[in-house]
């Protein structure tokens, strides 16, 4: 008997790929990136096969009318931002990111606190999404710091989704993406983020599971910036951050881990006294004593440093002289990549690609997550 693929098996093949095109808004998994034009890195140069979410930032708000907008400087690079990066992998998706650490967040606030105000943030940045190819929105507000400010955030994003829906109804294009980029816990400071509302109206949040030690705001020790479990001393750490969330209510399919692609420098007090939580005097190597991984691997090399990994709360630290760097190396990115993994986590996300050193970080995370 001649072997016959049955109408059957055809029809229901069909009708599969027709549920599974229907739900384009369903994301697998996240290994995103952020790029962003002051790094000095082109985008031509992003390996885009390493990543399947790459969001550009940032786009700014205007705080007399609040509408988003991309700046003259940045227009040029943004506007062919998707292009670029599909040249390498055509299946990876871009979103646009609104706000930053920089960011004005009192102007934030002023939006999201009246309805005309959120109306003309959500028409303006669909709009902007579209015209310039994005296929999705990223809310980088940091933070909101007051319970209003909270309310206004989960009144805000219901009100993005539900025109993000209304436009893709009225396009007949898929669905913008829409995320946040969030604190390390669902508990900022005794605030807590609406988590409902974040459920029902984003695709995921960026927890920005870093920046816990920095010679900014600690500057008489080092410190792990991004140490994943806590050590005897009961210090800030990604698991706690992410516990939090979990037990928030928001499903760990929400949740996309954050993995610092540079560290800080800290000026020792004793060369000597080199480990975590030794003496410092604020920070090296540049103002703020932050440095990205590829200067982390060129200090190592040009100064023969000491480099230590530290397993048992997922940190690295290097060091030469008086001056030492906190930071994450390719051993605590898979560490925390197969955590995100066994957590049930939807992936994770790293600031910022132009800091990799020869794709090191990017591939060892994107091979600890796996297909
Ligand atoms: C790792 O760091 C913690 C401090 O946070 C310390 O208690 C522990 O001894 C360190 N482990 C090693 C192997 O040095």
């Amino acid at each position: 008997m001649a072997s016959r693929t049955s109408p059957l098996v055809i029809y229901t093949i069909f009708f599969f790929l027709a549920s599974f095109h229907n739900c384009a808004g369903q994301t697998a998994n996240v290994k995103g990136v952020y790029w962003f034009p002051g790094s000095d890195f082109a985008v031509s140069s992003i390996d885009s096969t390493l990543f399947t979410h790459i969001f550009c930032a940032f786009a700014d708000l205007n705080p007399t009318n609040y509408q988003v907008t991309i700046s003259s400087s940045n227009q040029a690079q943004f506007s062919t931002f998707t292009q670029t990066v599909q040249q390498k992998n055509p299946n990876v998706k871009t979103l646009l990111s609104i706000g930053g650490g920089g960011a004005n967040t009192d102007a934030f606030a002023a939006m999201a606190s009246q309805a005309s105000r959120r109306k003309s943030f959500i028409d303006s940045s669909i709009s902007l999404a579209r015209s310039n190819n994005f296929h999705g929105l990223d809310l980088d507000w940091e933070y909101p710091d007051t319970a209003a400010n909270y309310n206004n955030f989960g009144t805000l994003l219901t009100e993005w989704r539900a025109a993000v829906a209304a436009e893709s109804r009225t396009s007949g294009k898929v669905a913008l993406l829409l995320t946040a980029a969030v604190f390390r816990s669902w508990n900022y400071y005794s605030l807590k983020y609406p988590v409902q509302a974040i459920s029902n109206s984003l695709d995921w949040i960026n927890a920005m599971t870093y920046d816990y030690y920095g010679p900014g705001w600690s500057p008489s020790s080092t410190g792990p910036p991004a140490a994943l479990y806590s050590g005897a001393s009961g210090q800030i750490n990604g698991d706690a951050g992410i516990r939090d969330w979990i037990q928030s209510g928001l499903s760990a399919k929400k949740i996309v881990l954050g993995l610092p692609f540079y560290g800080y420098a800290w000026r020792l007090v004793n060369a000597n006294n080199h480990g975590l939580f030794a003496p410092a005097n604020g920070a090296a190597i540049s103002a703020d004593g932050s440095i990205g991984y590829r200067q982390i691997r060129n200090f190592i090399s040009q100064n023969a440093a000491t480099a230590v990994h530290n397993g048992s709360v997922v940190t690295d630290y290097t060091y030469s002289g008086t001056t030492w760097i906190g930071y994450d190396d390719t051993q605590s990115v898979s560490t925390k990549v197969t955590y995100a993994k066994s957590k049930g986590l939807l992936g994770y996300f790293a600031w910022h690609v132009g800091a990799d050193s020869n794709w090191a970080l990017s591939q060892t995370a994107s091979r600890a997550w796996g297909a």
